[in-house]
């Protein structure tokens, strides 16, 4: 059966995940520069966990981190779309939009492209009331593309999973 497509762009389709992505979002979460604003990189049976938990709140909510693929040569590249955040903050539990891509098709626009149609799709579709977007403070790349979509600075926070005193722990907070 083919996967459902989701969201369509001049350059990629955003659709339901496929056994295939499976290996290739392995060899992502494996990736020291991929993984260089999270705790960790992710084994084997961490990447295929979270693959089960945004297959899992697709099937509840109906939405959820989309898989990427590229129109021109049919590769899946990563994933943008939503995903329902519970860890204890001012803001949550709250919806965010998210983005992981493979390190080769970095700087092409990709993770702007579907996180612009994300939130295209959205306003027509989901209709829901506000979208959030956090990344470590040191992760300018992921923030560049939060500035880019239109999405608003809303100041910074300390992401509770992460240790006091962990580089990482400081995040930006924006909204759309
Ligand atoms: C963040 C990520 C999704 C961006 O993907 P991408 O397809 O390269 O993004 P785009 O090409 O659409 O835009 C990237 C922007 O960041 C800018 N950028 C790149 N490196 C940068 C840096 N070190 N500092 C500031 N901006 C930077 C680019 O110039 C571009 O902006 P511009 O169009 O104004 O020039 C990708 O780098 C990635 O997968 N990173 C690892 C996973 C991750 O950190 N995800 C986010 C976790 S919250």
């Amino acid at each position: 059966m083919e996967p459902r497509i989701y969201i369509e762009t001049p350059r990629l389709l955003l659709r339901d995940w496929i056994l295939s992505d499976h290996q290739v979002f392995i060899d992502m979460n494996k990736d020291e520069r991929v993984m260089e604003f999270f705790p960790s990189v992710l084994n084997d049976e961490e990447t295929l966990a979270s693959i089960g938990r945004i297959a899992t709140q697709m099937d509840d909510l109906g939405y959820g981190l989309y898989a990427v693929q590229r129109k021109d040569d049919g590769r899946f590249i990563g994933f943008t779309g939503f995903y329902l955040t519970c860890f204890e903050s001012h803001f949550t539990p709250c919806v965010e939009i998210g983005w992981r891509y493979s390190v080769d098709d970095w700087g092409q626009g990709f993770a702007t492209e579907a996180a612009l149609a994300c939130l295209d799709y959205n306003k027509k579709i989901l209709k829901i009331k506000d979208i959030y977007s956090f990344t470590a403070v040191l992760n300018k790349r992921s923030e560049r593309v939060m500035q880019k979509i239109g999405m608003q600075y809303q100041g910074t926070f300390d992401h509770p999973d992460i240790a006091e005193g962990h580089p990482l722990r400081p995040h930006v907070l924006y909204r759309y």
